[in-house]
């Protein structure tokens, strides 16, 4: 289950976000904002923060004007390690390095086309479970 959040800047990217998902079938939680109007990023990052932290969900997408506000919001929940990635470099690269377990997008950053790609290579890209990173990631939740 993946959860997605967002605020007014993050809601169009969503929504070509979610055509992509059910494309391909992933099962989703929308944990809103659900339209245009201005509202505050950091509900909707700790919101689905929790979503992942808890376990209820596997992993998050997260979608603010910038990503910045909403991942900064979302690295505030033990457990939680979201990352801003405006490629795919940086998405197969956080997810092999460091089990990124939330992926924050910029709405006003980046294009659909390139969104969904890097969604899709966050989704599809698995931890690379190397001792090093996996004690990089000890580090952190110390
Ligand atoms: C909202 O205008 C904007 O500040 C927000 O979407 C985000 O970019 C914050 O980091």
């Amino acid at each position: 289950m993946i959860a997605l959040g967002n605020d007014h800047g993050g809601y169009e990217l969503k929504q070509e976000i979610i055509k992509y998902l059910d494309e391909k079938g992933f099962e989703y939680k929308d944990f809103g904002c659900y339209g245009t109007d201005s509202c505050d990023y950091p509900e909707f990052g700790k919101k689905v923060a929790n979503a992942v932290a808890s376990g209820e969900c596997e992993k998050g997408i997260l979608i603010c004007g910038t990503g910045i506000g909403i991942s900064i919001a979302a690295n505030k929940v033990k457990g939680i390690r979201a990352a801003l990635c405006t490629d795919c470099f940086m998405a197969e690269a956080t997810r092999l390095h460091n089990d990124a377990n939330i992926l924050a997008l910029g709405g006003r950053v980046v294009g659909p086309g390139l969104a969904v790609k890097i969604v899709d290579t966050f989704l599809n890209t698995e931890f690379s479970d190397e001792e090093r990173h996996k004690r990089r990631i000890a580090q952190i939740e110390d």
